[in-house]
């Protein structure tokens, strides 16, 4: 079934029909996007986004374990990956097992994902060969560059970096891997040169996918990038309805007769 899942990235690249996610932590919002989204990334930006964290790196693994089981147990089609927090895979591949091993049975998610490229290569591949399906990240890395984002690629240093992490993570057997902040020119010589499905994120509409956080692009969040398109402000809508809910209060307008219990 899982691979059935995973097989279903490769035929979307191969047909060139754009895969569809969305980094998305709770069971309200999971429950409406399942139909209209390929994967769902329950990704460590729930730290900033619910818990208004400075950064990814505060976002401890038992918090992203239990996101994950709200989104697993609230979704049926599309394929659940989980973010692997700062902390638990870059320094022991076999830490990084026991992590991954822990966030997938204790939640029932279908993958991991790990931000780096040539740097955890062995760890990468020692997941992969121990059957865990990993998501590879590369490009502007927020636990690395912890809470400030800058876009990737532009000096010759990082340009060169970036096709050896590609090359990496693809050798070391990644299903799929998201490329962030990245200047355009770049990942379009990339993806020139990529086996795997690539989702962009602040990339290029070329990119096999996207990916976007779902409170940024619902608006319901302060997060200001060139490449977020806000589909809805969800903000100002709550803050309408709150208002609406605070007057009727103060003039005694609810709760009215149908809302008591007889
Ligand atoms: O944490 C996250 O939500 C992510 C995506 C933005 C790719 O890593």
């Amino acid at each position: 079934m899982l691979k059935k899942k995973i097989k279903k990235l490769d035929s979307l690249k191969n047909k060139k029909s754009p895969i569809v996610c969305i980094s998305s932590y709770t069971a309200p919002i999971v429950k409406i996007a399942d139909k209209f989204v390929d994967l769902i990334l329950v990704g460590d930006s729930v730290g900033p986004v619910l818990y208004g964290h400075k950064s990814t790196r505060e976002v401890t693994i038992d918090i992203i374990i239990e996101h994950a089981k709200a989104v697993v147990k609230n979704t049926k089609d599309a394929i659940i990956v989980i973010d692997m927090p700062y902390g638990t895979y870059e320094t022991n591949k076999k830490v990084a097992y026991d992590n991954s091993i822990r966030i997938l049975s204790e939640s029932g998610a279908d993958a991991v994902k790990l931000e780096g490229g040539e740097q955890i290569f062995d760890t990468v591949d020692y997941l992969v060969r121990k059957n865990i399906n990993v998501m590879g990240h590369i490009g502007m890395l927020p636990q690395q560059s912890n809470g400030k984002y800058y876009v990737y690629g532009k000096t010759k240093k990082e340009q060169n970096q970036i096709f050896k992490d590609l090359k990496s993570l693809e050798n070391a057997g990644v299903f799929s891997i998201v490329i962030e902040c990245t200047v355009h020119s770049l990942v379009d010589k990339l993806l020139k040169n990529s086996t795997v499905p690539i989702i962009g994120i602040g990339a290029t509409s070329g990119c096999d996918g996207q990916i976007l956080v779902a409170e940024d692009l619902l608006g319901l969040t302060d997060f200001e990038s060139k490449f977020l398109k806000k589909y809805v402000n969800l903000k100002e809508i709550i803050s309408n309805a709150f208002k609406k809910f605070s007057d009727d209060v103060k003039k005694r307008k609810y709760p009215i007769k149908k809302n008591y219990y007889k």
